[in-house]
């Protein structure tokens, strides 16, 4: 078993793209960590770098209490099952599997025993005498499981394994999948874009913006309460509200969320009011998935958007209205562009100083770095337009378009975040 720790890594490619921004992750022992993030991120850089296939430009890579930033790859003990995991077409998927274990000139009865376990365990065993050229996508994907676990490494790694597959073989096998690494409980990082696959097999995710780590913490946490609005429109299956309010605080009596034409009044008893409290004066964020809002009566006495009902959308299981009220809408606010990072030599949401060594790869690597968080608030936070509020309205569609919509708001799910995205009142994890 081991364990990786990654003390700032950052990769910087040539060229000056710096594809992993100052990554601080560690993961526990025989844990299942999912990496998650747009394509694009910096997923597999990461991985690679792991691995020992890509270079760590910058920072200390532990692997099992060992600083493994110049360990060649075959010494680190790790195994690495890529998208399309090429197989030795030549050999059988018995032959495949047991590659490893042969070239180790392992005892020929012991890797008998193993595939034969191991093939049970992958619902390959009756295929064990084909040829890859004869099996499915899924079954190859197996076989290629098979062969990176079959020598029990320390360290797991699969980037994307299961992508090339339709969606009910993705489902059958990332259950097969936890459920195996687990018990052999060896670390895996999984490396994925998809939401649900992170949010169905990790015991923790990492999620990642343009090569910044945006949060870490178990799929509850980050869904439940996300350490920043990336993270909060990235695992909401419908989009995300995001809407533009000011932070006012009238005579000091209560926190007042100023959206315009409407207002949310925040009481001093709510947990979250101190960390408001801070940004009167100033613009936010806040973050409402639509499944906190819904239609409600006249008599419905807490807050509430008014508006009118611009258009319906049917999903199968659930209706969504989008509803005209007024409200100014915010984009999702991300870390500034790799290139224009590296200029600026720092991301807003890491904060801290360009590196010396960044500075030597990067040209110009920190010269935009003024160390004030306001300066960058132009260039991270969102553009604002007007936009429609999501709201989610189950099985049944209440309302038609062009109807008058009472929006009420399930106030203690608002998700408040600064004009750089990350949490007003930071989560605990
Ligand atoms: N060898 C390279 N040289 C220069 N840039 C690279 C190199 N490899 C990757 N990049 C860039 O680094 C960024 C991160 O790439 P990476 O492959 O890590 O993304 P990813 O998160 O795995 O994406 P995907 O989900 O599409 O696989 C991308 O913009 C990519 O173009
Ligand atoms: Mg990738």
């Amino acid at each position: 078993m081991s364990t990786v720790v990654l003390d700032n890594v950052s990769k910087v490619y040539p060229g000056g793209y710096l594809a992993v921004d100052r990554m601080n992750l560690r993961t526990g022992n025989g844990e299942l960590l999912v990496l998650l993030g747009p394509s694009g991120c910096g997923k597999s850089t990461l991985l690679r770098m792991i691995a020992g296939l890509e270079e760590v430009t910058d920072g200390d890579l532990w692997l099992g209490g060992t600083l493994a930033n110049d360990l060649a790859p075959r010494d680190r003990d790790v195994a690495m099952v890529f998208q399309n995991g090429a197989l030795y077409p030549h050999r059988t998927v018995r032959g495949n599997i047991a590659f490893p274990l042969e070239i180790a000139k392992a005892d020929p009865a012991m890797v008998r025993q193993r595939v034969t376990e191991l093939s049970k365990a992958l619902h390959i065993d009756e295929m064990l005498e084909r040829r890859p050229g004869t099996l499915s996508g899924g079954q190859r994907q197996r076989v290629a499981m098979g062969r990176a676990i079959v020598r029990q490494p320390s360290l797991f790694l699969m980037d994307e394994p299961l992508s090339n597959l339709d969606a009910g073989m993705r489902t059958e096998l990332r259950m097969e999948i936890s459920a195996l690494v687990r018990s052999l409980g060896v670390t895996t990082i999984y490396v994925t874009h998809d939401q649900v696959e992170a949010l169905t097999m990790a015991d923790r995710i990492a999620i990642m913006n343009r090569g910044v780590l945006q949060d870490l913490g178990t799929p509850g946490q980050v869904y439940n309460d996300p350490a920043t609005a990336f993270t909060a429109a990235f695992l909401s299956s419908q989009q995300l509200n995001l809407l533009a309010a000011t932070v006012r605080a009238p005579q000091n009596q209560f926190i007042l969320l100023d959206f315009g034409p409407h207002q949310i009044m925040i009481p001093w008893t709510d947990p979250r009011a101190y960390a408001i409290s801070k940004h009167v004066g100033q613009q936010i964020i806040v973050g409402l998935r639509p499944d906190c809002l819904a239609p409600v009566p006249d008599t419905f006495e807490g807050p509430t958007f008014l508006g009118r009902v611009r258009a319906l959308e049917y999903h199968g299981h659930e209706w969504l209205a989008y509803v005209e009220s007024g409200l100014t809408a915010v984009a999702v606010p991300e870390p500034p562009d790799p290139r224009r990072a590296a200029r600026a030599g720092s991301s807003t949401l890491n904060g801290g100083r360009a590196r010396s060594v960044l500075r030597r790869l990067i040209p110009g690597y920190g010269a935009g770095d003024t160390g004030d968080p306001h300066q960058e608030q132009e260039q991270v936070g969102g553009s604002h337009r007007r936009a429609d509020l999501i709201v989610r309205l189950g099985a049944r569609p209440v309302w038609r378009a062009g109807d008058p919509a009472r929006v009420g708001v399930d106030a203690g799910r608002l998700m408040l975040f600064t004009m750089d995205g990350s949490r007003v009142d930071p989560p605990q994890r």
